[in-house]
C-alpha cells in the first residue's frame, strides 16, 4: 500500500497556531506521523495549538525578525535536532487600493509575507548544509499571485514574490536534492476568511454560496485540510521530481473565463 510516512522526521510550520490554512497543514503532517515544530507569535496561542497534536512542540518567534529566526533555529537544534521540512505558512493580508496604502503598511506586509519567508528558508537551508542533509520547503502563496482583484495589489505582489523566491531557490538548491515548491490556495473555508467576507458584504453567507456555485468549477468549499494535503504531498517522496512549482488548490476558481451562471444549462 502506498502511503506517506513522516515518522522520525520533524516539520516546522510557521503561523501554525492560525485556525485557517496553518491548522490544516499541521493536521495533515501530524496524520502522516511527523513531529510538528509549531511556530507562531503568541506564547499561549502557540502552546494551545501544539497541544492538539500527539507529537508537537511550540516554537514561539517572529519570522520577520532575523534575530528571532536565528534563535528559533538554535532552540530547535538544541532541543529537537534537525528540521526536515519547512512550511512557510505565516502571512498577513491587506485589503486596500495600492495608491491608498501607507508606507508602513507596505513595509509590514512585505516584512512578514516576503522577508519572513526568505529568512526562514535561509536558516532552514543553512542548518541542512551544516550537516550535509536533505530537506524540503513548501511556501504558502495564494491565487492572488497570478490573478487578482481591486484592493489586493500589494498582497498579490508579495505572493508573486514568494513564487519567484520559490522558483529561484529551487534552482539553487537542486544540486543538493533540496526541493522548494509552493501551494496557492483559493478562498479557504475558515474563520478568518468569514471575517474578511463580512468586511465587504453584509450578506457573507450569500457571498460564499455565490463564490462556491458561480466562481469555482468544483462546487464545494476549499478546506484548510485540502491545502494541508497538498503540502504533505509536496514534502513527501511522492513529489520526488517536483521542484520550483506552485500547486494551486482553488477548486477550479482560476481556470474559469466566465462565471458559471454565464453558461446556459444543458
Ligand atoms: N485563508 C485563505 O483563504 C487563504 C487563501 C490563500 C492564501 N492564504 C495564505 O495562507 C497563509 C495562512 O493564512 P490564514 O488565512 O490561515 O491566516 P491565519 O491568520 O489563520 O494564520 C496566520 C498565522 O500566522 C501568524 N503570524 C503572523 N505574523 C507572524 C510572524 N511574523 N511570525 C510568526 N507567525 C506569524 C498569525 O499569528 C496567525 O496565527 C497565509 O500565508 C495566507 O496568505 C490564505
Amino acid at each position: 500500500m502506498m502511503q506517506i510516512d513522516f515518522t522520525d522526521k520533524s516539520y516546522l510550520v510557521t503561523g501554525g497556531a492560525g485556525t485557517g490554512v496553518g491548522a490544516g497543514i499541521c493536521e495533515a503532517i501530524s496524520d502522516c506521523g511527523g513531529t510538528l515544530l509549531l511556530n507562531d507569535l503568541d506564547v499561549v496561542k502557540t502552546k494551545i495549538a501544539a497541544e492538539k497534536y500527539p507529537k508537537a512542540h511550540a516554537i514561539v518567534g517572529d519570522i520577520s525578525n532575523a534575530k528571532d529566526v536565528g534563535r528559533i533555529f538554535r532552540e530547535i537544534k538544541e532541543k529537537y535536532g534537525l528540521v526536515h521540512g519547512l512550511v512557510n505558512n505565516a502571512g498577513i493580508g491587506l485589503h486596500k487600493n495600492a495608491h491608498l496604502v501607507e508606507e508602513s503598511e507596505f513595509d509590514n506586509l512585505y516584512k512578514i509575507d516576503v522577508k519572513g519567508v526568505w529568512l526562514m528558508a535561509r536558516a532552514f537551508v543553512k542548518q541542512l548544509m551544516e550537516v550535509d542533509q536533505v530537506g524540503h520547503i513548501v511556501n504558502i502563496s495564494s491565487v492572488h499571485a497570478r490573478e487578482t482583484t481591486a484592493r489586493y495589489a500589494i498582497y498579490a505582489s508579495a505572493k508573486a514574490a514568494v513564487e519567484g523566491l520559490t522558483r529561484g531557490m529551487s534552482i539553487e538548491l537542486g544540486e543538493f536534492g533540496v526541493r522548494c515548491n509552493a501551494v496557492a490556495p483559493g478562498y479557504v473555508d475558515s474563520e478568518q476568511s468569514w471575517d474578511a467576507v463580512a468586511s465587504w458584504t453584509d450578506k457573507p453567507k450569500a457571498w460564499i454560496e455565490g463564490q462556491k456555485n458561480d466562481y469555482q468549477s468544483l462546487r464545494h468549499m476549499i478546506t484548510a485540510r485540502d491545502c494541508g494535503n497538498a503540502v504533505v504531498f509536496l514534502l513527501s517522496h511522492m513529489a520526488n521530481s517536483i521542484t520550483g512549482q506552485t500547486l494551486t488548490v482553488d477548486a477550479g476558481f482560476t481556470n474559469l473565463l466566465y462565471a458559471n451562471s454565464f453558461i446556459p444549462k444543458t
